[in-house]
């Protein structure tokens, strides 16, 4: 029988994944770097744990050796991604993880010709960034074949965890990224704002180098990508204010005092229960014909798992595509309706 093990699954999204995993029925072995917070929920949960450093090749490929795929939890991923996937590519494992980070996408789309010789998948990106964007860019392509430009936008109801803050924090410095003309193209950080229709309401979002500016490309081979979302008043000041001080934030002594200043943890069930997302996409063409859809769904980190999950259990049948993927080049635009509570509308 095919397994999985779910690296940094003591981590908010990590646990997440873990507990709603083992209410399914399945077995994955659960990793991670810390074995007082490994062990106390591999026991709870009545699963195999491991504990090693990604620095310690030897026990990361002993593990990886024990499974047929990993799901890699631990991030931020510009940090832990790489010694993963070339454990995986070297043993023969596919690699899934819940990136968001472009500098990712980019570094494992590099390795899509390693990925077939090895008869893997390499596929970041099954959480919410980028499942339900990814979808709807390709479901806008195909409603509109002659697409040149895309335009996406999100809306997320909710808490945002210790590890997200975490990576957006680290990346603060460096700015807002677009797709102009195929290529991934610096742009100062919040440099467009633009009111979106998310169908219930209409919101001021602002630009952000949100992973589909990567993976849309890839997805529907659109070469003009901007994603938007809406930030909270004192989020968007601070965003703006990298501009002018993005080198003193994300210098090393600011980086390890703001970091420390992260509370742990994310959403409770509660709260997760009640929050929402909204998206919004645009695909326009040269003749200026233009197409729009929406997509309402769970609650980010409640989406996370769905789709997580929902991606491991392709995989444990063996249903899989050799090679770098996105979610929806190797699944399709209506991968997300697998998805309990997601709807999708076209304006
Ligand atoms: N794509 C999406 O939609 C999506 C959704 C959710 C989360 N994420 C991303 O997933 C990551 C985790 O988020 P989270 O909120 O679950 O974070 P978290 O609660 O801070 O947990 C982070 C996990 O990663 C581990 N870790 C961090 N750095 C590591 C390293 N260098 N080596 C080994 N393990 C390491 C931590 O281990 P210790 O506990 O031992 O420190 C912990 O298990 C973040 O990058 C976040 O942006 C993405």
């Amino acid at each position: 029988m095919k397994n999985f093990m779910i690296y940094g699954a003591n981590g908010y999204t990590g646990e997440l994944i873990a507990r709603e995993a083992s209410k399914r029925g399945m077995k994955p072995i659960l990793a991670g770097r810390s074995q007082n917070k490994v062990e106390p929920l591999a026991k709870e949960l009545n699963l195999i744990f491991r504990t090693f450093s990604l620095a310690d090749k030897k026990s990361l490929e002993y593990t990886l050796k024990e499974v047929d795929f990993v799901l890699h939890c631990a991030g931020p991923f510009s940090l832990t991604s790489q010694p993963m996937v070339e454990a995986c590519l070297r043993l023969g494992k596919h690699y899934l993880d819940i990136t968001g980070e472009i500098a990712v996408f980019e570094a494992m789309a590099q390795r899509d010709a390693a990925a077939k010789k090895a008869g893997i998948m390499v596929m970041p990106g099954v959480g919410f960034d980028v499942v339900p964007s990814d979808c709807l860019a390709l479901h806008l392509k195909n409603r509109l074949p002659s697409a040149t430009v895309l335009t996406l936008a999100f809306y997320g109801l909710g808490k945002i965890s210790h590890g997200t803050q975490a990576t957006m924090l680290m990346n603060v410095g460096n700015g807002g990224a677009i797709r102009k003309n195929g290529e991934i193209t610096r742009v100062p950080a919040a440099y467009k704002t633009r009111k979106i229709n998310f169908g219930e309401f209409s919101e001021t979002a602002v630009t952000i180098p949100w992973g589909d500016v990567s993976t849309a490309f890839y997805s529907t081979g659109i070469p003009n990508i901007e994603v938007y979302t809406v930030l909270p008043e004192q989020n968007l000041k601070l965003l703006k204010l990298s501009r002018y001080i993005g080198w003193l934030l994300a210098s090393k002594p600011m980086q390890s005092y703001l970091q420390k200043q992260i509370p742990s943890g994310g959403a409770n069930e509660e709260e997760r229960a009640q929050g929402k997302t909204f998206l919004w996409g645009e695909a326009s063409d040269a003749s200026g014909n233009r197409v729009s859809s929406r997509i309402q769904a769970p609650e980010g980190y409640t989406l996370t798992v769905l789709t997580a999950l929902n991606i491991v259990e392709k995989l444990l049948g063996g249903n899989f595509h050799k090679g770098f993927q996105t979610p929806a080049k190797a699944f399709g635009a209506d991968l997300i309706l697998e998805i309990e509570g997601v709807e999708r509308m076209d304006d």
